[in-house]
């Protein structure tokens, strides 16, 4: 009966991802593959400006050309009560304009034809009627009182002011400030930019008329949720809703808005009785899809003589964009941004955040990072350290001085942040190791002396990933638990259908071997779906790195649930008392009689074909998991740049990156993962972002004006690991996704100001292009 062990490929095994099959050979399923009978396409008509009252929208020329079937208008929608919906910020944003324009690229009218090509032709046919109105492009002119109120519909909204929010002990902060023997200050921007994703957005809405039922395969990071906010603005009952996500080109926050596209293209085939298809192009999705970032912040370190750090003050402006529409936990005004005291032992800290609306797209989505981390990390790496020139330390040694103590956790951060575990110093010490720092303190000096400019950069991160115990979080007002059904098939395969979608990380192929991992079936043998939300569980998606987090653990808890009823089933089999079995890597075993044995494939044959009496047949089950606490991945990252102080050129000569995130579940996908991070966080260091006119022109409109690294000018990395496994979770891993990009900015910019500092430069705001660094050398040499 027994069968001998084969070895699972199941935890810390770097399993080739099953999904790359079908990519390689360019058979993935994306939104553009999807072809219905009888579809139509649709275009939209975006505004050349920026804010502008809209007088009138005619569409009649483009009504006449052939094969046009339709012209939609801002009217037309709010016939229909739809020309406005709800943002996942509880804001509401306009689906097609009605009444004045409020960003360049905004939707003001789309264009329904029998052919993509000519509904794009017939944009060009619709005459709209506008008159330009003065324009905020920054916070600062939001806040100016003689601003235009960008969002003069919103009954009581009276300026550009979204939300003032708070957090940490002001108190103790500004006790800490009055008593310190010295206070280092540093503001700095953390530019507009674009996740970019390789696929752009985009949907298929085909609402049947003789049924009702609405099935809308749409680029979404979140179809559950998708749904139900579907069945919120549409008031269509939410079972004949069914978000599809078919296979997706990337999304790095970028999809999860809910976009005016997708609720114009539904609204499009209800009426029309036909599946409606749009696709936006690359400029589009670059000029009005979600941004990231765009915070202007300030900080200020107070310290003792001795280097020690005492209090953290932070705070912020953020530029939200004309509509508040990113998704963060609705308690949560600036996400995470909390966990800016990082990865230092502070005893107080106290944060300030305002909002702003401003005449550009909304932004603020969690572009590979978990809810504004990213910001927070770069604020408290690059003033940590300055701090350290300030008291005059070796950046690494006053890092190291400042940490968390491996033995202070479960630690309490001074803004009511629990950490889960951490060894700061140990990953501190391995890149420091793996980069010969004291070596190369040694020739950046010896170069210094020949007038070369050798950086060194550090920054020490601390990540805090998967939203999150139901009391604290949820996305309007939805909690943000996830779940996992699995069910053990007769032959002993199984189906693992998962909350989390993927948009390339490898999770048909991870989640596998968490259930290979409990279960001892190899990960070959599960498939995993995702993405329908008729056919998986209910969870808020995926973003911010909360598949491993969330879904890991459920999927964990359920391969446990079929694991206890395997375990009966295997003592019936083997005619032994419940107790008396053993089980290990798919095989159930006797105490003390390893001969006898069952595996899970006989067990799982059993439970529809030979079950005890009182039993119910199959194996199969559902879990949720609300996690007790987030998990906090950290790491160290040191990068060694070179600077050419006549151009401003820099050029990256080492970047070592040691990341702790828990126990990794596929070491080969969570490597992929830093490298991706990585990447990103060079290419906004050095050339990404998205830029403005003062007539709120968006100048990053294509890949020719908004950088993204290629392989030719990006770094080599070289990784390193350190593995401390979160107590709390099920399998003790964290996650990883947004680890580097969180972690990696402050390390390139620390870098180039580390050459710097002896010239006198202080502060250069991203991106460091060679005019800016020449530039801030000059203002230097003249001061
Ligand atoms: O939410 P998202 O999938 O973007 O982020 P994640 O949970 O950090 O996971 C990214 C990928 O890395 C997934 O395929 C994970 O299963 C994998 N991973 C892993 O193998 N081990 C970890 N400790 C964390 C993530």
């Amino acid at each position: 009966m027994a069968a001998e062990a084969e070895e699972i490929r199941g935890i810390g095994h770097s399993v080739r991802r099953k999904e790359d099959d079908r990519f390689i050979r360019g058979a993935g399923n994306y939104i553009d593959d999807i072809h219905l009978p009888g579809m139509l396409h649709m275009a939209i008509l975006r505004s050349p400006f920026a804010h502008a009252k809209l007088n009138s929208v005619d569409g009649s020329r483009a009504q006449a050309l052939e094969g046009v079937i339709a012209v939609v208008t801002g009217e037309l929608m709010a016939q229909h009560n739809l020309a406005w919906m709800p943002t996942l910020s509880g804001d509401t944003e306009a689906v097609l304009v009605t009444d004045k324009v409020r960003f360049q690229g905004q939707e003001v009218a789309a264009v329904i034809a029998t052919d993509p090509y000519i509904a794009r032709d017939a944009l060009e046919l619709i005459d709209v009627d506008y008159d330009p109105l003065g324009v905020v492009i920054s916070p600062e002119q939001a806040a100016a009182a003689d601003a235009p109120v960008i969002r003069d519909e919103k009954e009581g909204q009276t300026d550009n002011h979204i939300y003032h929010w708070e957090s940490g002990d002001k108190e103790a902060t500004d006790t800490a400030f009055a008593q310190a023997d010295k206070v280092v200050s540093l503001d700095t921007w953390y530019p507009r930019s674009h996740p970019a994703p390789l696929e752009t957005c985009g949907c298929v809405a085909d609402v049947n008329p003789a049924t009702g039922q609405a099935t809308i395969y749409m680029t979404s990071q979140a179809p559950q949720l998708i749904r139900t906010v579907f069945a919120l603005v549409a008031g269509l009952p939410e079972e004949k809703i069914r978000i599809v996500s078919p296979d997706i080109g990337g999304g790095f926050g970028n999809k999860v808005p809910v976009y005016p596209g997708y609720v114009i293209a539904t609204a499009a085939s209800l009426l029309l009785g036909h599946p409606v298809k749009w696709i936006e192009d690359r400029s589009e999705n670059l000029i009005s899809t979600g941004f990231a970032r765009d915070f202007w912040m300030h900080g200020e370190m107070a310290l003792k003589q001795d280097g020690t750090m005492t209090g953290l003050r932070v705070s912020l402006d953020a530029d939200e964009g004309a509509f508040h529409a990113d998704a963060q936990p609705s308690k949560l005004k600036v996400g995470l941004f909390h966990v800016v005291s990082g990865s230092y032992d502070l005893p107080a800290a106290h944060i300030t955040a305002d909002g702003y609306y401003t005449n550009k797209a909304p932004g603020g989505v969690a572009y590979r990072c978990s809810f504004r981390v990213t910001e927070a990390s770069y604020m408290i790496e690059r003033l940590v350290q300055n701090a350290a020139y300030e008291v005059g330390m070796d950046p690494a040694e006053f890092r190291k001085k400042n940490f968390i103590e491996k033995d202070q956790f479960p630690y309490e951060s001074p803004t009511g942040l629990v950490y889960d575990s951490g060894d700061y110093h140990a990953a501190m010490d391995l890149a420091l190791e793996k980069v010969g720092y004291d070596q190369l303190r040694k020739e950046q000096a010896e170069a210094r002396e020949q007038g070369r400019l050798i950086g060194i950069g550090l920054a020490s991160f601390t990540e805090i990933v998967g939203a999150g115990p139901h009391k604290d979080y949820d996305i309007l007002g939805i909690k943000m638990n996830d779940g996992a059904e699995l069910r053990v098939h007769p032959t002993g395969k199984a189906h693992l259908k998962i909350s989390s979608q993927t948009q390339g990380q490898g999770h048909e192929t991870t989640f596998a071997q968490i259930v290979a991992e409990e279960l001892g079936i190899q990960p070959e043998d599960i498939k995993v779906t995702h993405g329908d939300s008729d056919d998986t569980p209910y969870g808020l998606g995926t973003y911010a790195s909360r598949s491993t987090p969330t879904v890991g653990a459920a999927t964990a808890m359920v391969s446990r649930k079929l694991a206890d009823k395997a375990r009966k089933l295997a003592a019936h089999l083997l005619e032994v008392s419940e107790d008396d079995v053993e089980f290990e890597k798919g095989r159930f075993t006797v105490a003390g009689a390893p001969d006898k044995a069952v595996t899970i494939q006989d067990v799982a044959f059993a439970a529809y074909t030979n079950f005890p009496d009182g039993m119910e047949a199959g194996l199969e089950g559902v879990a949720y998991y609300d996690p007790p606490n987030l998990t906090y991945p950290f790491g160290t990252y040191a990068v060694v740049v070179e600077v050419d102080a006549d151009t401003g050129q820099w050029k990256v000569e080492r970047v070592v990156a040691v990341d702790d995130c828990g126990v990794r579940i596929n070491p080969m996908i969570v490597e992929g993962q830093i490298h991706g991070g990585l990447t990103e966080g060079f290419g906004i260091a050095a050339m990404e972002q998205i830029t403005f006119d003062e007539e709120g022109n968006c100048i990053g409109a294509n890949f020719l004006d908004y950088l993204l690294p290629t392989a030719w000018e990006t770094p080599r990395f070289e990784l390193g690991e350190t593995v401390t496994p979160s107590p709390h979770h099920p399998i003790g891993a964290k996650g990883v996704g947004e680890s580097a990009t969180v972690g990696s900015p402050a390390a390139f910019v620390n870098a180039v100001i580390d050459a710097l500092w002896p010239l006198g430069v202080r502060n250069i705001d991203m991106p460091l292009t060679s005019g800016k660094v020449w530039e801030a050398i000059q203002a230097a040499r003249t001061t």
